[in-house]
C-alpha cells in the first residue's frame, strides 16, 4: 500500500480539493482508496466528498479522533459512492475501486502525539493495508501535531511492513508560499529536521518529499486572454522570478510532482471534477488532466527515486 501523507505550510493551499480529486481519479482508475481526516482543527473533508452527513466530521463519535485517542477501535468508515449526496457520483463505473473516507469528529480538536496515539495510528495503518492500494491522510496545516503523529507512525519501518510512505508538499505559485513550503520541507522543526528527531534517516525522508504546485496561471495559456496586455507581461515577468525562486528554494522542476492549473470552478466550490463538468464545459479539461497525472505520479515508482 502507498500512504500518501498530504501537507502544506500555509493553509487554503488547496491541499484537501487536490487530494480528493487525486483520490476519486484513482478509484476511478479501479484502485481502492481512503481519505484520512487528519486535519484535527478543521476536519472537513466530507464537504469536498459532497457527504453533508460528515460535512464537518461525524457525530457518531467514532471518528478519527476519537480512535486515535482510545476512544473507539473502529473509525467510522464513509463510503463516498454509495453515501455520498451528489446523485451524479451514486453512478460509479462498474470498474471503479471503493472511495472511502475516515472521517474526524465534528467539534474535535487538536490533541498531543503521545506514543498511545502514535501505537493506534500505527495499527490503523497496517489494518487499512488490506484493503487499500493507496491511502492518503490529509494533515493540518503547518507543523502539527498531526504531522508528528505521521512522522512518528512512519519512523520505523518495520512497524508499517508492505507500505510506501510519500509525502506531498502542497503550495501556490507565489513568492511567499514557495519560501514556507521549502522551509516546510527542510527547514528548522520541519518535515526532515522533525522526523530526524524522531528516528527517521533525514537523507531517506528528504527524498520521499515532493512538492504539488496549485492554482497555477500559466502565463503562456489561453487562461491569460483575459487579462490586458501589460498584466500579462508582468505575469510573464513574476513567473520567470519565481521559477529562479523555486530552484534556489530546493522546491524546482526535479521534485515537483505535479501542477494544477487555476480551475475558476474550485474557486466557487470545494469539489470533486467530475467528467460530465468537464462535457458540460463547467470544468477545465486541463484540470482534470492534472488531477489524473498526479494520481498516477503519486504511485509511479519512478517518480520517487532517490534525487
Ligand atoms: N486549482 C485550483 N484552482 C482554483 N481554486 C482552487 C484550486 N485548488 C483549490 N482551490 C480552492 O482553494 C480553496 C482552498 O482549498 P482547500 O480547502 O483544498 O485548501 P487546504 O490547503 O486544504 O486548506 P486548509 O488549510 O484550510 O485545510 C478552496 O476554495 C478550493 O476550492
Ligand atoms: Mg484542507
Amino acid at each position: 500500500m502507498i500512504l500518501v501523507f498530504a501537507i502544506s505550510d500555509k493553509g487554503g493551499t488547496g491541499r484537501s480539493v487536490t487530494s480528493a480529486n487525486i483520490l476519486y481519479r484513482s478509484s476511478l482508475a479501479g484502485r481502492n482508496v481512503c481519505y484520512l481526516d487528519f486535519d484535527f482543527g478543521s476536519p472537513t473533508a466530507g464537504t469536498i466528498l459532497h457527504v453533508d452527513e460528515v460535512g464537518r466530521g461525524t457525530n457518531t463519535r467514532t471518528g478519527l479522533h476519537s480512535y486515535l485517542l482510545g476512544r473507539t477501535d473502529q473509525p467510522h468508515e464513509v463510503d463516498v459512492w454509495s453515501e455520498t449526496d451528489r446523485s451524479e457520483l451514486r453512478n460509479w463505473p462498474p470498474n471503479a475501486g471503493r472511495l472511502v473516507l475516515l472521517p474526524g469528529d465534528r467539534n474535535g480538536g487538536e490533541f498531543a502525539a503521545n506514543s498511545d496515539v502514535v501505537e493506534r495510528c500505527v495499527r490503523l495503518f497496517n489494518r487499512l493495508k488490506e484493503d487499500y492500494d493507496v491511502c492518503l491522510v490529509d494533515l493540518s496545516a503547518g507543523r502539527s501535531y498531526a504531522a508528528q503523529i505521521a512522522l512518528a507512525a512512519t519512523a520505523h519501518e518495520k512497524l508499517l511492513p508492505g507500505m510506501t510512505a510519500r509525502w506531498l508538499v502542497f503550495h501556490r505559485w507565489t513568492r511567499q508560499h514557495i519560501v514556507a513550503a521549502s522551509a516546510l520541507w527542510q527547514g528548522a522543526h520541519g518535515i526532515v529536521d522533525t522526523g530526524r528527531r524522531l528516528g527517521h534517516n533525514d537523507h531517506v525522508l528528504a527524498n520521499m518529499v515532493r512538492f504539488v504546485r496549485t492554482a497555477v496561471v500559466n502565463p503562456n495559456s489561453e487562461q491569460v486572454n483575459v487579462l490586458r496586455a501589460a498584466q500579462v507581461a508582468f505575469l510573464l515577468r513574476a513567473d520567470e522570478v519565481l521559477r529562479g525562486l523555486a530552484h534556489r528554494e530546493g522546491v524546482g522542476t526535479t521534485n515537483v510532482l505535479g501542477q494544477v492549473p487555476l480551475e475558476p470552478l474550485l474557486q466557487w466550490r470545494e469539489q470533486l471534477i467530475t467528467d460530465s463538468d468537464v462535457e458540460r464545459e463547467i470544468a477545465n479539461p486541463e484540470t482534470v488532466e492534472a488531477f489524473h497525472d498526479l494520481s498516477v505520479n503519486v504511485i509511479d515508482d519512478a517518480m520517487w527515486e532517490g534525487l
